[in-house]
This record gives C-alpha cells, structure tokens and sequence, in this order.
C-alpha cells in the first residue's frame, strides 16, 4: 500500500536537505515557489513538493507535465562552497537521483547532461537554477579559482514520473518512462523521496570530489560512446561524444575538432548518423 505524503512525514525523514517542508495539492511550479520563498531568506534544505503542477517547467522554458501520482519537487540549496562549484550541481544531482532510482530496482542510465532514462526513455528531469533569475547554473560555469563568489542559493528541482502511466503525461509513449510501468506497481512516495534525500545528501556532500562524482556519472551514462547532435546558441554540432572534462562539460570530437559544451541539449545519433 502506498502512504500519502504529508509534510509531516518528510520532516519525520529527518534528512538535512528537507527541514523545512511545504507540501501543495497544487502549484504552478514547485521551482517558483522554492525560488519565492529563497528570496525570502528560506534556509538551504527547504523542499517544496506539490501533488500537481498546473505550470511545470523543463530545461530550455519546456512545459513539463506533472499530473497526480509523479513526485515534483524543488530544493533551496544554499551551497557552502564557492560559486565556482555550483556548475557541478546538475550533474552531481544526476549521479545521486540515479543510484536511488537503481536501490528501487531501475536500471536508469543519465544522458548527458542530467536526465535520467531507462531504456532511451526519460523518467526524471533536473532542473537546477542559481540565485542569477531563472538562470540555469550551467550558464553560470567559471573555472574553479577563477571567481571566489559564494552562491546565494540553487534551486534544484526534480521530476520524477513515478505512480503514472506514460499516457498520463501526454507526450508519445516512445519517449516517456515512468516508475509505474518500469516495475509494474505503485511506489510509496515518501519512501521513494527518502532514498531520492539520502542519495543526493551523499553526493552533494562530496561535490568538492567531483572527480569521484564524475567516475560514477560515467559508470551511469548511456552518452558517452555514442554519435550525437547537439544544438546550443542555434548552431547544430555532431560528433561521437568521447568523455567528459574534469569539470563534466561533454567533449565531443567533431570533423573539425575537439569540443567542450558546458551546456546544450543532445540527441543520441544511430552510427549512420540518423
Ligand atoms: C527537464 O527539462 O528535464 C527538467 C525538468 C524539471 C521538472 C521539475 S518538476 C519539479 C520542478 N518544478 C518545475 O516546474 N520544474 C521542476
């Protein structure tokens, strides 16, 4: 039997990234009013989730559907390292939703960036976004030494298709996954949140390693190897996607080169590049 969610029972979870617990029937987004109640002062480790989102947001603006039944959520982190680390959030976020979705029995690899797919399929986006309004930290990457700034706050949403059916999130069935149908039944939302804070409390504490971050991305990747497009500030690269730099930007090896992309949204090519 799967328990509803209270936000008592979140606190009851005793995890340091949900102190601070608001849990909504429905919201616009959880991101903006994780991001409103940041502006307010919220500590790091408020979590907002709400049962429905009437105005999810995705990656690039993108709609996100978020009917009954997924776990949309959205933390004020409020980072006690320098500003220069907060690119590594996303992607350290990834490695931490992953290795939680594999403890609940799902084998779920993380494209490049930080979605998180079974079997080509997405089951979880991540969205995380710095005090800079609605900038994606990603945009904000400097070398590490190179700005000594502390970071007001990242919001890290996430969004996991958890007790739906692909047809309830209204995108073609081809491209969405959801915990449901992965395992055949439903999961309890609290127990699946506990380990989704436990995974990511483990990572985020560790994100001065990323190099150790990075070799469990890697191990959880289902980009690297492969011949991909990618499109960023309206141009279109392709190339096989070799690894990553020691700060997680993709290097991808094009006709004319070696590239580094901070950011961009990728489509994993077949080998005859269609
Ligand atoms: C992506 O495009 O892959 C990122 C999706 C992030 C969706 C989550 S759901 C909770 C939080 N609230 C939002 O409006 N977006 C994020």
């Amino acid at each position: 039997m799967t328990e509803a969610l209270s936000a008592e029972a979140v606190k009851s979870l005793g995890s340091p990234l949900a102190c601070v617990v608001e849990l909504h029937d429905a919201l616009r987004s959880t991101q903006e009013r994780a991001r409103e109640l940041a502006h307010a002062g919220a500590r790091h480790g408020t979590l907002v989730v709400s049962r429905v989102q009437t105005g999810g947001r995705g990656r690039l603006g993108r709609r996100w559907g978020s009917p009954e039944g997924g776990l949309w959520m959205s933390l004020v982190l409020r980072p006690a390292f320098d500003a220069a680390l907060a690119a590594r959030i996303t992607q350290t976020a990834s490695v931490g939703v992953a290795k939680a979705l594999w403890e609940i029995g799902i084998e779920a690899r993380i494209k490049w960036p930080n979605d998180l797919l079974v079997d080509g399929k997405k089951i979880c986006g991540i969205l995380a976004e710095s005090s800079a309004e609605s900038a994606p930290v990603a945009a904000k990457r400097v070398a590490p030494g190179e700005n000594v700034r502390r970071l007001d706050f990242v919001i890290l949403g996430i969004g996991m298709n958890a007790n739906l059916d692909p047809a309830d999130l209204a995108v073609p069935d081809r491209e969405v996954a959801t915990i449901r149908a992965e395992l055949g039944r439903d999961v309890d939302l609290l127990e699946l949140l506990k380990t989704i804070l436990t995974d990511l409390e483990t990572e985020l504490d560790r994100i001065e390693d990323f190099d150790a971050v990075l070799d469990d991305w890697r191990a959880l990747n289902c980009t690297l190897g492969n011949r991909v497009r990618v499109r960023r500030f309206g141009e279109t690269l392709e190339g096989v996607a070799v690894d990553l730099n020691p700060e997680g930007a993709l290097l991808l090896k094009t006709r004319d080169g070696t590239v580094e992309l901070y950011e961009g949204e990728i489509e994993q090519l077949r080998q005859d590049g269609t």
